[in-house]
C-alpha cells in the first residue's frame, strides 16, 4: 500500500469515483461519510469494481468532537481529500445558514485535525462557480474570483480563501484546490454514479431521469443566450477523469513536487456544449427522443463556462481522456441499473 487517504464524503458522487481510482493506484481510502446525501451500499459496489471495500468512519464532519476522534483515529493518513459539503445550488439560495454552516464547519473542523495530528495534505473539492460571469475564455485560474450566485458556491470561494490563510501561517501543510467545470457521465461498470436525492438539479441526470420515465418532461433554461443555438455553453467534464486528476493531486502533495502550499487547478476539457448540444447528444446515443420544452431562464445562469486546460497538465500531468458520447452513454447506462429494479438497501 502507498499509504492511507482519507476521502471525506467518499460515499457521495465524485467521492465514490475517486475511492475507485485511488484503490486502484494502491492507495488504502478510508471514508469518513454521514450518509446524509449518499448511500453506504456505494462501497459494495466500490467492493465489486476493486476487489477492495473502503472502510467507512460514520461522521459529521460539522459535528467538532465527531471529527477531533475520526481524524484522531486515521493520524496516519498521508492527505485528506475534502468532499463532504451540501450541493444543491437552489437549496442554498433557500437555506443559506445550513449551507455555511455544514460546508465550513466540515472544513474547520478538518484543518483542525489537520494541526492536531500532523495530516500535512489536503485536496479540496472546488467548483468554477467561483469565476462567477467570466470577464474572459477559457477561463484560467489566473482569473479572477467573484462573489457566486449562491450561497453554495460562496461556500467553495470562502473555502479556498480559509486554505489560503491556513497554508500561509501552517508552511508544513499543502492544500491544493480543484476547480471542477461540469462533472456528468458514470464509472463504466454502472456500478457507481450520481446518485441525486430528490428532483436533481442538474441538466444530465434530469435528462436521463426523464429519458427512464421518472420524470415527465426537461425544461430547457432559456434558447435567448449569445450561443450557437441559444442555450447556454458548459464544460462537460466525466467524473473518472475528475477521479483520476485527483489522484495526480494527491501524488503531488505527498512527493512534495507542489511549487507552493496552496494551488489552485481548473479541471475540465477545454471544450464548450450547449445546452441542446448535450440533449442532442443524448438523444442519439440512447437512440430515442426526449420530451423538453424551452422555457424562461433560470436565475444566476450564465452564457459560457469552460476551462484553460494548460495548468492542470503541465503541472499534474492530467487532462481529460473521455469524450462527450462516453460521458453521456456511461451516464444513461447508470441511469437505466438504477432503475433495472436492482433494490438498493441502505
Ligand atoms: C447546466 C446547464 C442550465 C437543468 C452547477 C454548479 C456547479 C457544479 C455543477 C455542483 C445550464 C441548463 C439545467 C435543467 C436546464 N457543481 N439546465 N434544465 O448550473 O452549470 O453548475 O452544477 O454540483 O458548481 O453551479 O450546472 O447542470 O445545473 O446546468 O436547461 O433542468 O443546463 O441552465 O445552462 P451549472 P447545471
Amino acid at each position: 500500500m502507498k499509504g492511507k487517504i482519507i476521502v471525506t464524503g467518499g460515499c457521495g458522487y465524485i467521492g465514490s469515483h475517486t475511492v475507485v481510482s485511488l484503490i486502484e493506484n494502491g492507495y488504502e481510502a478510508v471514508v469518513f461519510d454521514n450518509l446524509s446525501n449518499s448511500k453506504e451500499f456505494i462501497l459494495d459496489r466500490i467492493k465489486e469494481i476493486t476487489g477492495k471495500k473502503p472502510r467507512l468512519e460514520k461522521v459529521d464532519l460539522a459535528d467538532e468532537q465527531q471529527a477531533k476522534a475520526a481524524y484522531k483515529k486515521h493520524r496516519d493518513a498521508m492527505a485528506i481529500i475534502n468532499f463532504a459539503a451540501y450541493k444543491a445550488v437552489g437549496e442554498s439560495v433557500k437555506e443559506p445558514l445550513l449551507y455555511y454552516k455544514n460546508n465550513l464547519s466540515s472544513l474547520l473542523n478538518t484543518l483542525q485535525g489537520q494541526v492536531d495530528n500532523g495530516i500535512e495534505n489536503i485536496i479540496f473539492s472546488s467548483s468554477a462557480t467561483v469565476y462567477g460571469e467570466p470577464d474572459v475564455l477559457p477561463i484560467s485560474e489566473n482569473n479572477e474570483t467573484k462573489r457566486p450566485f449562491s450561497p453554495y458556491g460562496n461556500t467553495k470561494k470562502m473555502a479556498e480563501e480559509i486554505l489560503e490563510d491556513f497554508s500561509y501561517a501552517n508552511s508544513n501543510f499543502s492544500a491544493i484546490s480543484l476547480r471542477y467545470f461540469n462533472p456528468i457521465g458514470a464509472h463504466q461498470s454502472g456500478l457507481i454514479g450520481e446518485f441525486p436525492s430528490g428532483t436533481p438539479n442538474n441538466l444530465l441526470p434530469y435528462v436521463t431521469q426523464c429519458a427512464a420515465g421518472v420524470l415527465k418532461e426537461l425544461q430547457v433554461f432559456g434558447n435567448d443566450y449569445p450561443s450557437k443555438d441559444g442555450t447556454p455553453i458548459r464544460d462537460y467534464i466525466h467524473v473518472v477523469d475528475l477521479a483520476v486528476a485527483h489522484v495526480k493531486a494527491v501524488e503531488r502533495l505527498v512527493t512534495n513536487k507542489n511549487k507552493s502550499n496552496f494551488e489552485v487547478f481548473n479541471l475540465g476539457t477545454g471544450n464548450g456544449y450547449t445546452v441542446l448540444d448535450i440533449i442532442n447528444t443524448f438523444e442519439s446515443v440512447a437512440n430515442l427522443k426526449l420530451n423538453y420544452k424551452i422555457v424562461g431562464r433560470r436565475e444566476g445562469d450564465v452564457t459560457a463556462l469552460y476551462a484553460a486546460t494548460n495548468l492542470a497538465k503541465d503541472e499534474l500531468d492530467w487532462q481529460s481522456k473521455f469524450d462527450l458520447e462516453d460521458m453521456i452513454s456511461s451516464a444513461w447506462k447508470w441511469e437505466q441499473n438504477l432503475r433495472s429494479g436492482t433494490k438498493f438497501s441502505n
